[in-house]
């Protein structure tokens, strides 16, 4: 695997590849950033996997500092899926002057849920992604249904500006417990991740009843105040717990009920220090 760092060397290194397959990670791999690459191997090749902890993305109160930097271990892992190219930049190398042309999702999609807890995050994926694309050039680009927001924000992004790149969906891969893989999920400490799968639980609980019950949204508006006060009284603090549309992320009206939309519960809590987010598609 060649690991390249400068956006030239990696220009030079990619010519003539016609279908990349890229994934782009924060590093600190696990299982499911491995599942990623499998699939893009499906999808394209070579693959390229990038490592960059994005800082445009976190906010100041936020775990830019302490987000886990394991890049000889990522290496490692990302060498034995036979990845092609691993692109590696600094942040000089990314952003060699103030980072101030932007990509800034529309409202009603990059200001709700995850966009309305961390006020500017969509900004900050959406520029990176869009320059980690310029620098590599895939034909296609894998990302985790884990971060499901991200993924609708980036899916609407290439189709408004026309990439000419496909996105490819990943499931989301989770601990035999039931805990969705997360670098985050190492911050927890042993009580902590002893409770943490009761997030996924919950989640299964909410869909199970939405199911066995009728499509009205006053019960909608019940099953997620249920599902809030169930992880309050478990010591969890949730910033969002919310069955929206997986069309747009939008509450349902009655209407869209009626119409039977497709529906999804997504969540971001806290346990302790750490914030998790998870989603069930119903
Ligand atoms: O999902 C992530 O790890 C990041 O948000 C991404 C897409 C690599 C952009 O920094």
């Amino acid at each position: 695997m060649k690991i390249i760092s400068s956006i030239a060397d990696l220009r030079d290194q990619l010519r003539g590849q016609n279908r990349i397959a890229f994934v782009p990670t924060m590093g600190n791999l696990h299982e499911g950033h491995l599942s990623l690459m499998r699939l893009a191997q499906r999808h394209g090749d070579p693959v390229v996997a990038s490592i960059f902890v994005n800082r445009l993305q976190f906010g100041p109160n936020e775990d830019f500092d302490k987000y886990p930097r394991t890049m000889e271990r990522d290496i490692a892992m990302l060498e034995k899926e036979g990845v092609y190219v691993l692109f590696a930049p600094t942040e000089k190398d990314l952003y060699p002057v103030p980072q101030d042309f932007r990509v800034t999702p529309p409202g009603d999609l990059g200001d709700i849920l995850e966009g309305e807890f961390r006020p500017g995050f969509f900004n900050g994926v959406s520029t990176v992604v869009t320059k980690l694309f310029n620098c590599t050039q895939p034909r296609v680009a894998v990302f985790g249904k884990k971060d499901y927001q991200q993924l609708m924000v980036i899916r609407r992004m290439v189709s408004q500006l026309a990439m000419p790149i496909e996105i490819i969906p990943a499931d989301t891969i989770r601990e035999t417990d039931g805990l969705a893989m997360s670098s985050r999920n190492g911050y927890l400490t042993t009580t902590e991740r002893a409770e943490a799968p009761h997030l996924y639980r919950v989640l299964q609980q909410t869909r199970q009843q939405w199911l066995d019950g009728a499509g009205r949204t006053d019960r909608l508006l019940q099953l997620e105040a249920d599902a809030r006060r169930i992880l309050l009284e478990r010591g969890w603090q949730p910033d969002y717990i919310s069955i929206r549309m997986q069309k747009n992320l939008l509450t349902p009206s009655q209407a869209d009920l009626d119409a039977n939309e497709a529906l999804v519960i997504l969540a971001a809590v806290k346990l302790g220090a750490t914030r998790l987010i998870d989603n069930l598609e119903i």
